[in-house]
């Protein structure tokens, strides 16, 4: 027996069904980026992994354990001069400073808007919604600290999950976790703190201690989470700039009347970030495990990449996670039509016509499908029922003898007869444009 190749861990297949829930999220995201003007950026799927060393942060789970790297499956390779490292994408907005930086979008009109959509790879623990080749839409503003872009921001993402039909079943929770300069005084805090409890924190918490505290206050192990309750809050250790900045970001929300909630722990999970962080959660979601959405500003990457001092912020949704939210609330999402005609026949010689009138009527921009089988005229009918196709074109054998085609009108359950010369004029009844 041949051994049945099955897709690797962590991965998913997206059949037709589900095409609707991703065309539905992709145009909802488009039409609201373009509103705001948005341009959509696409980067390479694979980039150096220096690109993630230095952003990311070394001490973090995405550069410690998650990255996959891309290399030539060559035997006895002869080096091509170019030793560097490469991985797949973890996340988008590396790549996109890479390309701020690289394609010289300093010198446009800033702030620079983006935005993106497209698969990201982590080696995470597969289950519900954890993938290892995941999806994320990425929008990012670069070139302006001002609080009222973090405002902007966080509306378009609400009037995203607004337009999904999730308004009520998320929150967005924020947080500041100050500048550079406030860093070192929120890390010698928290690790007087955590050293207390040293002992009892997890192997990664304990490594990382020293070098990244703030890590801690991230961990979902249990343990670390309790120590993590009782720690020193970061917005009373941010300096004074930092804190009207904030006070400046949730003054906006307040006015728009964007809800939120204030998660005093809220770090996330890479480095680059510093001010304002937010995560966008499931109200259901208890165990406080997953989160839809979660971003912040990052005002030093650029500068740490090599560009100018360029203030930045931006936010990625998991697209998986939403989808399966969308299907747990049932939200009604509107179905796309795949053919404006379906074809049946039947015979030999009506496939024949059938086949040149696919092509005719694709020329002149219909679109057309058929079941170019033996199935029965039952059930090609119940197949053209299933494409959502406006009309049904029938073509028996008594049609082929007399030229002739049968139109069904689908919604109205109606049929004509027509001399197949005629089709033309009479698709210009049923299209008018
Ligand atoms: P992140 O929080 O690492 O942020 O990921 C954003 C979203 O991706 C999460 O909120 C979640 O919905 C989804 N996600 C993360 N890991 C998985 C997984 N294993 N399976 C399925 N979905 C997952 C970032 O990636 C930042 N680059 C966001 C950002 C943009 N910050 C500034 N600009």
């Amino acid at each position: 027996m041949k051994e049945i190749i099955q897709k690797p861990r962590g991965t998913k297949d997206i059949l037709p069904d589900d095409e609707k829930y991703w065309r539905f999220i992709e145009n909802t995201i488009s039409k609201r980026c373009q509103a705001f003007d948005f341009g959509k950026i696409e980067t390479p799927m694979f980039e150096s992994s220096k690109l993630y060393t230095r952003a990311i942060g070394e001490n973090t789970d995405i550069v410690e354990k998650e990255m996959y790297e891309v290399r030539r499956l060559v035997q006895n390779i002869e080096k091509d001069g170019n030793d560097e490292t490469l991985v797949l994408r973890p996340e988008f907005t590396a790549g996109i400073v890479r390309a701020y930086i690289e394609k010289g979008m300093f010198v446009w009109p800033q702030p620079v808007k983006l935005y993106s959509f497209g698969p990201v790879f982590r080696y995470d623990r597969p289950q519900k919604g954890r993938y290892r080749q995941f999806n994320q839409f990425n929008l990012e503003v670069l070139g302006n600290a001002d609080p009222l872009t973090d405002v902007v921001l966080l509306l378009l993402t609400w009037q995203i999950f607004s337009d999904l039909g999730l308004k009520d079943e998320i929150v967005i929770e924020v947080n500041s976790i100050g500048c550079k300069n406030c860093r070192s005084k929120i890390k010698k805090t928290l690790i007087n703190y955590f050293k207390q409890y040293k002992s009892q924190l997890c192997e990664d918490c304990q490594r990382r201690l020293e070098n990244n505290p703030l890590r801690v206050l991230d961990c979902k192990k249990e343990a670390c989470a309790n120590i993590a309750t009782g720690a020193p809050q970061i917005i009373d250790l941010i300096c004074v700039e930092c804190k009207d900045h904030f006070k400046q970001v949730l003054e906006g929300l307040d006015d728009l009347e964007i809800p939120y909630d204030l998660n005093p722990k809220l770090v996330r999970g890479l480095d680059y970030y510093t001010r304002t962080t937010f995560e966008i959660r499931d109200i259901r979601d208890e165990s406080r495990q997953s989160s839809l959405a979660g971003g912040g500003r990052y005002d030093n990457l650029v500068e740490l990449y090599g560009g100018k001092n360029t203030p930045a912020i931006g936010i990625a949704g998991g697209v998986e996670r939403i989808i399966e939210k969308i299907k747990e609330v049932d939200v009604k999402i509107p179905e796309f039509k795949k053919s404006d005609i379906f074809i049946v026949q039947i015979g030999e010689s009506a496939k024949k016509i059938a086949l040149k009138l696919i092509y005719d009527l694709g020329e002149k921009g219909f679109s057309t499908s058929c079941s170019l089988g033996r199935e029965s005229l039952k059930s090609q009918l119940k197949a053209a029922d299933k494409t959502g196709a406006k009309l049904t074109l029938i073509i028996g054998q008594r049609e082929v003898f007399d030229k002739s085609v049968i139109i069904k009108n689908m919604a109205e359950g109606s049929q004509e007869t027509i001399e197949i010369d005629d089709l033309d004029k009479v698709l210009l009844k049923y299209f008018k444009s």
